[in-house]
């Protein structure tokens, strides 16, 4: 059986997990299901990065130490890994003991080979990135890959002699071509490669976070204390897992595969190889790096607070809708974009329309018409253009999921679900049985049934719960005999007992998740220059009219108001709990205080605008508005005696 071996970065303990994290995890996750359908056995590696400057610096701002900190968020790791399902086989921490061992074993193995030698190192460093840079290559003293602030460092270090490996890296790159993926991130690495390599500062004394030289190497008494520099370090866990001290399995090493984002493709394309190489070791096969996640167009950060949590968006949207959309929407590769409305049109029209309600219907007729048992053997007969065109689109599916292309991929496959709803819509099943045609019509379900089972096969690695289901609906399952049976050899199903299940994809009408504050204290001053807002407010106080299509935008509800209390050193505001019949109740604002003592609030249905950008009052997050009416009296709340979360139109 065909062995293999995936990585995915180890992550950072600096702050918990974000939706690049999940993007990179859930790529892993789904090579792995893809290769294990296939009939290959698969390790999957993940885990944290524990080391550094980086994670000692959060640790003191968070007033812990280093260890108790990287624990706290290793777990944060380990805990969303295991929500989403992702089928990790292993979870390294770099504070463990037996990677710390294999590590400094690795740095002597490199150091009695004469590839490591001491010096001093002068130049720029990147606390963020963990990274180095010269003089040349920092602008007005920043980072050059994260745009953070550098700082300079000279300090006494070792260093690896990654000039001497520049001809064998630039040979490799040359005799396997295809080992970097996308081809243009290849020519980016050949061409910094070419550029000229500097040898590798790979300690650092300034800071003590870190795995200790073994012994043997620093022994002067007074000398600085090195430790690993942490990207030595995180790199070897790739090996320590896999027993890089102990008998080393190599059947899965030589089939390596790492899964990396574009920013850190140098560390793995570069400096990992040419590590390997000083250790004598095998290089990987696949380096495959994909693109950044922006969010409504805008970089994420935490300073403007739009940084995509992906627990929020799984617990929201379901982990399996947010699988879909991280891996159909982007071309692998490229950079790609996270909103809501984007998710929620996915949704609505690649899952409840398209096989949510294909599996309905099937499921429907086959109840009225044939009591859920189907059974035919002459589906080619009754329909060969159909069952012709099924061959050639699980090719092109097959061969999109070869080059990594999981978009193209599931764009083929969603032309299986188009010709399974085209079918019905064409031959109209309902009329056949009027006209007594059963044979034809148990073909057609039966042919839709193969449809979706087909579907659900190919499915599997990007939706794996979904996967399940339609199987579990058409009484068959996910393995890899199906596969080879119903996908690579395209054999037709011809009976099956199905079995109603609730329907899949719920439709989605409105935004789950409040939206990032644009107005939060961080931002507030540097957005919105004067003369945009004076501008915004003339056009908002000019009368004018709308159309019913933008009056339909607005998400109006009733809401019961649960806790109501005023806001600390606010005259106008009151702050509300207001259940919306969504699964957590909202925080929303209102600037009413002069009007309503907060007690009486309390059970008033009010109306709410839903689907408002949530903006930041005094430092607290306001997500909706409560509509009132005034007038020379006073104001108003409105209210409606209906239950929370009606729809007001
Ligand atoms: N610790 C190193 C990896 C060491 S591997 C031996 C590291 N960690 S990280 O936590 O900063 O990043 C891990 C992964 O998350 C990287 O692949 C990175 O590309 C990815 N992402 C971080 N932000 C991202 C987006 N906004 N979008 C997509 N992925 C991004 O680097």
């Amino acid at each position: 059986m065909k062995k293999s071996y995936i990585t995915s970065p180890i992550y950072y303990v600096n702050d918990v997990p974000h939706i690049g994290h999940a993007y990179t995890t859930i790529i892993c996750d789904m090579l792995k299901k893809y290769r294990q359908i296939h009939g290959q056995e698969v390790f999957l590696l993940t885990g944290t990065d524990e080391h550094g400057q980086k994670i000692e610096n959060s640790a003191k701002a968070h007033n812990q130490t280093p260890q108790a900190y990287a624990d706290s968020i290793s777990a944060h790791f380990r805990t969303l890994w295991e929500e989403f399902g992702i089928d990790f086989d292993y979870f390294i921490r770099t504070t463990d003991s037996a990677h710390c061992q294999s590590a400094q074993v690795a740095f002597k193995k490199m150091f009695q080979k004469g590839d490591i030698y001491k010096g001093v190192y002068e130049g720029w460093y990147c606390i963020s990135c963990e990274s180095h840079f010269t003089k040349h290559q920092v602008v007005e003293q920043k980072c050059p890959d994260c745009g953070k602030p550098t700082t300079t460092i000279k300090e006494e270090s070792y260093f690896f002699a990654l000039s001497k490996y520049q001809n064998a890296l630039l040979q490799w790159y040359e005799q396997c071509p295809d080992v970097i993926v996308p081809k243009h991130k290849r020519n980016e690495v050949i061409r910094f490669v070419e550029s000229g390599l500097v040898d590798l500062s790979i300690t650092r004394t300034g800071f003590s976070w870190g795995v200790p030289l073994p012994e043997g190497i620093e022994n002067a008494e007074n000398a600085p204390k090195h430790i690993l520099y942490v990207w030595l370090d995180a790199l070897i866990s790739y090996i320590s897992v896999i027993g890089y001290e102990s008998a080393m399995r190599m059947d899965l090493w030589e089939n390596a595969t790492h899964i990396v984002g574009k920013d850190i493709l140098r560390f793995h394309a570069v400096y990992w190889p040419a590590f390997l190489m000083s250790l004598g070791l095998p290089l990987p096969r696949k380096i495959y790096a994909h693109g950044w996640w922006t969010r409504d167009g805008v970089k994420m950060s935490k300073s403007i607070g739009n940084v995509v949590n992906p627990k929020e968006v799984a617990q929201s949207y379901g982990i399996e809708a947010f699988r879909y959309f991280l891996l159909r929407e982007v071309p692998f590769g490229q950079d790609g974009d996270f909103s809501q409305r984007a998710l929620i049109e996915r949704i609505n029209s690649d899952l409840s329309n398209d096989i949510g309600n294909l599996l309905n219907r099937l499921i429907g007729m086959a109840q009225k018409y044939f009591n859920l048992t189907l059974f035919c053997t002459q589906i080619e007969h009754f329909y060969p253009q159909e069952v012709a065109k099924i061959a050639p689109i699980l090719e092109r599916f097959e061969s999109a999921m070869s080059d990594m292309q999981p978009h193209i991929a599931l764009e083929e496959l969603w032309g299986l679900l188009r010709l399974g709803n085209n079918v019905i819509s064409t031959y109209e099943p309902w009329k056949m049985m009027k006209q007594g045609e059963s044979e034809p019509t148990l073909a057609l379900l039966m042919l839709v049934s193969n449809i979706l089972l087909k579907t659900a096969l190919c499915l599997y690695p990007i939706m794996p719960r979904t996967a399940k289901s339609i199987a579990t609906a058409l009484g068959c399952s996910i393995d890899t005999q199906s596969f080879t049976r119903y996908v690579s050899q395209n054999t037709l199903l011809q009976s099956a007992t199905l079995t109603p299940i609730a329907p899949l994809f719920p439709r989605i009408e409105s935004p789950l998740m409040p939206e990032p504050s644009n107005l939060s204290e961080s931002t507030s001053q540097s957005t919105a220059p004067k003369t945009q807002s004076h501008a915004q407010s003339t056009l908002t106080s000019a009368p004018s009219l709308v159309s019913i299509e933008e009056f339909a935008k607005l998400d109006l509800r009733v809401g019961v108001v649960l806790e109501c209390e005023r806001v600390p050193k606010s005259e106008k505001l009151l702050k509300f709990l207001i259940d919306l019949g969504e699964s957590t109740p909202r925080q929303i604002l209102s600037g009413i205080a002069k009007y309503y003592d907060p007690s009486e609030l309390v059970g008033k249905q009010v109306c709410v605008v839903a689907n408002l950008r949530p903006v930041k009052l005094m430092g607290l997050l306001s997500s909706g508005m409560i509509l009132s009416a005034h007038d020379d009296e006073g104001l108003s709340l409105l209210s409606v005696p209906k239950k929370a979360g009606s729809k007001i139109s």
